[in-house]
């Protein structure tokens, strides 16, 4: 068995972010990258696992240097300044990264070059050389710093030739070193096909990728000489890496590679390969083509999976710099508060898909979800039992069918919601299943009417009650990941030490007397709807 065949279920969990580039201000759709990846690392954690969870800066290249200029400050100055932004925003976000790497520093500038090194003095499956200099003449278009044939573009009215993503394409002649790519099509049919059915998902874009790959691969060019902004080529100072290169080892350079590769306990040997590599639909291609690709041709394991989240457009439009219309996740989280923003990304859209982001639909999930499902719940049974019975956990008699129906129901949701994250990447079908429990519990609140039991059954008041906050110690518990403050605030309400709210601890039951804090409500309504 190859090492890249091992199961998913390894108890480590690496997981990665694409590093951003530093030519912009973060927007709403970094954010959605990163709190995406934060939801399943925050979940692997509380799930037992190993976590190592990385995300940074990817700050070489002709478009960073040009946004310098353009801004009148050099390369390093600016590129400090942009990296900082995308730290803030992950501290902003709330965001449980490990690490955050800048491909600008030291040990990430080592790295590629020592991989540069092991891809040229290995050949590659035609017996070749990995990397042979040749020239480049071709379309490259900085702002997706990607090179294309004439088949893939388009002419526009002014007669410039535009990409796909709309990126305008010039024409480059340069010397340059090209990595042996079309001796890798083979292989890389393959791995998709039989090696790991899993890498690539969702379905759309693993079909996509096979297409293309069959399709035939050419080499592709991984270096330039007409900018300096970038990590010179072993041996050759005239040559920059292409960027791509450069920030695609960003995934093993944070992992201490290659100064820690006879280190069985370094963090290489413990999380390389890694699980995931998270992107969104636009870079699946350079992620699960070129990288696994150069991995091997340096005789490293590819990682075993990448998946690609779909776009976020605004008001239905697409974020541009020229529209100004790029929403500022600081912004958001000021007008709604940080989870319902993050519950918001996660719940809206099927992961994968496209989707739209619109203050009307927020302001119905907050007021839908969170305030009239999930904080209403919380708050009429904590305060009801602060009130009516002492403001300790009620002790339970004797259930019935309809309490242990709601108990089977809410014990069932943690191997669900670990498919839907852990196999699927399905946020929004995981947050579906913790969110029917809480409906099938605001329904159980009326027909079970405690506040008639008061009077008529106060014995059955307590089981009731205690059902309820049964209940809602485990929602709280499963949804720490999407909304860590939040339910670190109503787990608080309902007295949970810190060593009992990781997923071992879902079994150990309320125990009854245990004494209760004053609630207070956490999800308020968004006003905006009542107006
Ligand atoms: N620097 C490269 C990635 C290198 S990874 C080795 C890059 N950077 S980026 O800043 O342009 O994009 C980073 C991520 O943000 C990408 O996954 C991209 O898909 C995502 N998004 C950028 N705009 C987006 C939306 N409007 N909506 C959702 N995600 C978006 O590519």
């Amino acid at each position: 068995m190859q090492p890249w065949t091992r199961a998913l279920t390894m108890t480590r969990f690496y997981i990665t972010t694409p590093i951003y580039y530093v030519n912009d201000a973060p927007h709403i759709g970094h954010a959605y990258t990163t709190v995406a990846c934060d939801v399943l690392a925050r979940f692997m954690r509380l799930d037992g696992r190993d976590v190592h969870f990385l995300t940074g800066t990817d700050e070489h290249g002709q478009k960073v240097e040009k946004a310098a200029r353009d801004a009148g400050t050099s390369p390093q100055e600016f590129t400090d300044r942009v990296s900082q932004n995308f730290r803030d925003l992950a501290v902003e976000l709330d965001v449980s990264n490990d690490d955050f790497i800048r491909t600008t520093e030291p040990r990430h500038k080592a790295c590629c070059a020592e991989l540069w090194r092991r891809m040229a003095a290995r050949k590659a499956p035609d017996g070749q050389d990995n990397i042979y200099l040749g020239k480049y003449a071709g379309w490259y278009a900085v702002r997706d710093e990607a090179f294309y044939g004439e088949d893939e573009l388009t002419t526009g009215p002014d007669g410039r030739k535009r990409a796909p993503s709309g990126a305008e394409a010039e024409w480059v002649e340069e010397p340059s070193y090209f990595f042996r790519l079309s001796a890798w099509q083979d292989w890389l049919l393959d791995y998709y096909a039989r090696m790991n059915p899993e890498f690539i998902g969702p379905l759309t874009r693993r079909n996509e990728v096979i297409s293309f790959v069959k399709q035939g691969l050419n080499d592709l060019s991984i270096s330039r000489t007409t900018f300096s902004w970038g990590v010179q080529v072993p041996d050759d100072s005239k040559h920059i890496m292409y960027v791509w290169l450069d920030a695609l080892s960003n995934y093993v350079s944070a992992l201490g590679w290659p100064g820690n590769e006879a280190d069985q306990a370094g963090l290489f040997a413990r999380f390389w390969p890694a699980d995931l590599h998270m992107v969104g639909k636009d870079i699946v291609r350079f992620h699960s083509v070129y990288w696994p690709a150069f991995l091997m041709a340096a005789g490293l394991e590819p990682p075993k999976r990448v998946f690609a989240h779909g776009w976020w457009t605004v008001e239905g439009q697409k974020m541009s710099k020229s529209l100004g219309n790029a929403v500022k996740p600081s912004e958001m989280i000021a007008r709604y508060g940080l989870d319902p923003v993050r519950y918001f990304l996660l719940r809206e859209v099927p992961f994968g898909q496209d989707g739209d982001f619109n203050q009307s639909a927020i302001i119905r999930r907050i007021n839908t979800d969170l305030a009239n499902d999930l904080g209403n719940l919380g708050q009429r049974v904590l305060s009801f039992i602060q009130k009516n019975a002492g403001a300790v956990v009620p002790p339970p008699g004797r259930f019935t069918a309809e309490d242990r129906k709601l108990l089977d129901a809410a014990a069932a949701m943690l191997p669900i919601v670990r498919a839907e994250l852990a196999q699927h990447q399905s946020f929004n079908r995981a947050l579906e299943a913790i969110f029917s429990v809480v409906g099938d519990a605001n329904r159980y609140v009326d027909s079970q009417a405690p506040w008639t039991l008061r009077k008529t059954d106060p014995a059955r008041m307590q089981t009731v009650l205690y059902v309820l906050i049964e209940i809602i110690r485990r929602v709280a518990i499963l949804l720490q990941p999407f909304m860590p403050g939040s339910m670190a605030r109503l787990l608080d309400q309902l007295a949970i030490p810190g060593e009992a709210r990781s997923f071992a601890g879902l079994d150990r039951e309320l125990i009854p007397g245990t004494a209760l804090p004053t609630p207070a409500g956490i999800f308020p309504r968004d006003q905006a709807s009542v107006a």
